[in-house]
């Protein structure tokens, strides 16, 4: 893309893989090496100097990609009041990262007048490039279709509960957990929640979920999984959210499986503890 503004989202979507391809290759090489980690929330929420590092790189290239665009990034806000704003979060899985586990990403979406038209999540560490714009959503360029088995036989992919849920859902959180381990036949906690969504999409997993997540988390994920014939289900306070950059708790499902007990025990929570107003 050169200097001048294009809105076409397979630029965009363009754009994006290219600013995660240019952050992966530093990212690459502090994997698994000596880092120190601060914490932000909790001692359970960390950061490393890569995270920043790889926040302003993406950062550099989306917006000299699209001069006047502006970046809402983990690490460093938002820039800008723009029709077009990059959602990014540098390193998705920055636990697994700093521990030397192989799943995290990096995870880009575009959202033009509100509306997130374009998504990359690149995992470096496997080479693949999960993408999509406004047709089917790709791996490394081939098309990929989600699918998903009913409960009975379903893989779950969450992170849930972590210490912060349990903090916000109480022994409410326990009670899921119950339900989700009697009803789906495996589930296992990833630590990455845009992964978890581009696996889901890819067809690797059949559904996945969170609660308290954050625009980066899930824009670019939701967007490649519901081009992938995938359905994410995003609730504030228990109501259904507009869209899913908006919501806090959600459940995300490949195409054709019935995941209605879930949905319906995270609408629960999540009408215990969030804020119902966008
Ligand atoms: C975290 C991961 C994790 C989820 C947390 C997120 P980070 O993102 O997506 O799976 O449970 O809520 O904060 O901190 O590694 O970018
Ligand atoms: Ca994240
Ligand atoms: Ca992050």
């Amino acid at each position: 893309m050169t200097t001048h503004t294009s809105y076409d989202p397979n630029a965009l979507c363009d754009l994006a893989e290219i600013a995660a391809r240019t952050a992966a290759p530093a990212l690459l090489t502090a994997f698994r090496s000596e880092m120190s980690v601060a914490f932000k929330r909790d001692a359970h929420d960390v950061v490393t100097v890569h995270d920043k590092a790889a926040e302003r790189v993406i950062s550099t290239v989306l917006q000299r990609g699209v001069p006047g665009s502006e970046v809402l990034g983990e690490e460093t806000g938002s820039s800008g009041d723009a029709r077009l704003r990059w959602i990014v979060d540098p390193i998705d899985g920055t636990a697994n990262f700093a521990r030397g586990l192989a799943y995290w990403c990096i995870s880009i979406a575009a959202e033009l007048d509100g509306e997130v038209v374009a998504g990359a999540i690149l995992d470096p560490v496997a080479g693949n490039m999960f993408a999509a714009a406004d047709g089917g959503a790709t791996l490394n360029g081939t098309p990929i279709r989600s699918a998903s088995a009913a409960d009975g036989r379903a893989t779950l992919l969450t992170s849930f509960p972590t210490q912060h849920d349990v903090d916000l859902l109480g022994d409410g959180a326990f009670e899921l957990l119950a339900q989700i381990t009697r009803s789906y036949q495996h589930h296992h906690s990833t630590g990455s929640g845009a992964l978890n969504l581009a696996h889901v999409a890819a067809g690797w997993s059949d559904a996945t979920m969170g609660f308290d997540t954050h625009p980066w988390d899930v824009a670019a994920g939701a967007h490649i999984l519901s081009r992938a014939g995938g359905t994410y289900t995003g609730f504030r306070g228990g109501v259904p959210a507009n869209r899913p950059q908006h919501s806090l708790d959600y459940v995300a499902t490949g195409a054709g499986g019935d995941h209605r007990a879930l949905i319906d025990g995270v609408r629960d929570l999540s009408a215990r503890w969030a804020p119902e107003a966008e």
